[in-house]
């Protein structure tokens, strides 16, 4: 694993961004995997601003989202096509058609998670996937137990993320109690992960990863599996 450590959330985000950039630029139309929550929003600022500049384009490029709350309507402004529109694809020259988000309205999760399984599948995998983690460790909504999930597949929530992701809704009654997510060999289906962390509540999480032991209880450490994962980081996480 590749580690990079940065002095500051800044500092991360642009790292994260130039590494996209490199990609983009060697492959115009590569398939580029997308993550929510706090972390990912500077690495997005950075590619806008490197958009704009006409330094990147979006234009050939396809995305896929890693996870969506479910059910919940993309126009909530909690959802993570929501999101995703907000940070990222309403402010670059990115086809809307192109890029995907699991459906959390669909009427038959399973059928969608499977759907879009294959979805990935037919695209050849991903170029390049971002990824952030909660603070027990989960990537996407790969939440700790005594099993993970290969597949896309629909998760509860755990008490732990219910109450972490609370903050950005009006309180945690309205928080979703499952979600649709990319499962660990959905992830695995990238040629390069790029793992962004910042703030030491994520401490723990990230010094399982680099005990180098594998741990369902802590879903990231199967990260140590892949053969090109680059963790942008900030300091205070590794104290
Ligand atoms: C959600 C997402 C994860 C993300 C996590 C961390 O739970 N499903 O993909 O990594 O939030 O969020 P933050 O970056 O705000 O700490």
């Amino acid at each position: 694993m590749n580690i990079i450590v940065c002095k500051n959330y800044d500092e991360m985000s642009l790292r994260s961004a130039e590494i996209m950039a490199e990609v983009i630029k060697g492959k115009p139309a590569c398939v580029l995997g997308m993550a929510t929550g706090s972390t990912p929003i500077g690495l997005y600022r950075n590619l806008i601003r490197m958009n704009k500049a006409g330094e990147i384009s979006f234009k050939d490029v396809t995305t896929v989202n890693l996870d969506e709350y479910y059910p919940i309507a993309p126009t909530n402004d909690q959802s993570y096509r929501y999101f995703m529109n907000e940070q990222l694809f309403d402010h670059v020259d990115i086809d809307k058609a192109k890029t995907s988000v699991p459906d959390g309205t669909a009427a038959d999760p399973e059928a969608e998670c499977r759907r879009y399984e294959e979805m990935i599948s037919l695209l050849g995998g991903i170029d390049v996937q971002i990824l952030g983690i909660g603070r027990n460790g989960h990537i996407g909504f790969n939440e700790p137990d005594a099993k993970l999930i290969l597949d896309t597949h629909v998760t509860d929530l755990t008490a732990s993320t219910i109450e972490a992701n609370s903050r950005f809704f009006a309180s945690e009654a309205d928080v979703p109690r499952r979600a649709l997510t990319m499962g660990i060999g959905s992830i695995f289906k990238a040629r390069k992960i790029i793992l962004m962390v910042s703030g030491a509540e994520k401490k723990a999480a990230v010094s399982a990863l680099l005990s180098r032991t594998l741990d369902t209880n802590f879903p990231l450490t199967m990260l140590n599996l892949h053969p090109d994962v680059t963790l942008v980081c900030t300091a205070d996480v590794l104290d």
